[in-house]
């Protein structure tokens, strides 16, 4: 798949099948976000990897699911993630302005996963005090958000945006998510 089909045919995933993911996947997916843009090529992230089964057990309560259907956007019993990805900052590197770094690093590695068949969920909503106890993080180094990790056992739909920005659920279980226009964002040399 080119790198444009595989932006076209991403999606996040929230309900997976419970297969592993292979260490060498795993390290493929953190080096794609090692290598990103970061400003000032100053790279103050690093990456917790969980992969552990007992962890991840422990890792999922510290998170929120698809506020707008909540809960019935929960991963189900059985279906929750097998990995995943803390991209944490080093703040004795940069204490802020790393936000689009995380942005960048996180994208190369949803991209590098779907390519492999592996669906993500990117979360902002982290427990993070709960979450950085548990990974044992140092105090000088702050947990952004999360990627949840593993082979997807649903197919997520977009459609065009029709007033509302809120993804729903249809009788099949199948998540709609809306997306404003091209026509409606795109401007060339001039805004009008
Ligand atoms: C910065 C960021 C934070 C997000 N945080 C959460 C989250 O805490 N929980 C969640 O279920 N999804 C979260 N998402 C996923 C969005 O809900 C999802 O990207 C959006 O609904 C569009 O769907 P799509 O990724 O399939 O295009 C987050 C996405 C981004 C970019």
């Amino acid at each position: 798949m080119s790198t444009y089909e595989l932006i076209l045919s991403r999606r996040t995933i929230r309900q997976f099948k419970p297969i592993p993911i292979a260490r060498a996947i795993l390290e493929r997916i953190v080096n794609a976000g090692r290598l990103a843009p970061s400003a000032g090529n100053m790279q103050p992230l690093e990456f917790v990897v969980v992969d552990d089964r007992e962890m991840c057990r422990r890792v999922f309560p510290c998170l929120r699911w698809a506020a707008y259907i909540a809960p019935h956007g929960n991963p189900r019993p059985g279906q929750e993630p097998v990995a995943y990805i803390f991209p944490v900052i080093n703040l004795g590197i940069r204490e802020k302005g790393y936000e689009n770094d995380v942005g960048a690093a996180v994208e190369n590695m949803i991209l590098t996963a779907w390519e492999e068949g592996i669906g993500s969920c990117w979360l902002i909503s982290v427990e993070r005090a709960k979450a950085a106890e548990m990974l044992g993080l140092p105090p000088d180094y702050r947990i952004d958000s999360v990627l949840a990790l593993g082979y997807p056992a649903e197919r997520p739909v977009i459609e065009d945006f029709a007033g509302s920005v809120k993804y729903w659920k249809d009788e099949q279980d199948v998540l709609h998510v809306p997306k404003r226009r091209l026509v409606d964002v795109l401007h060339f040399n001039r805004f009008r």
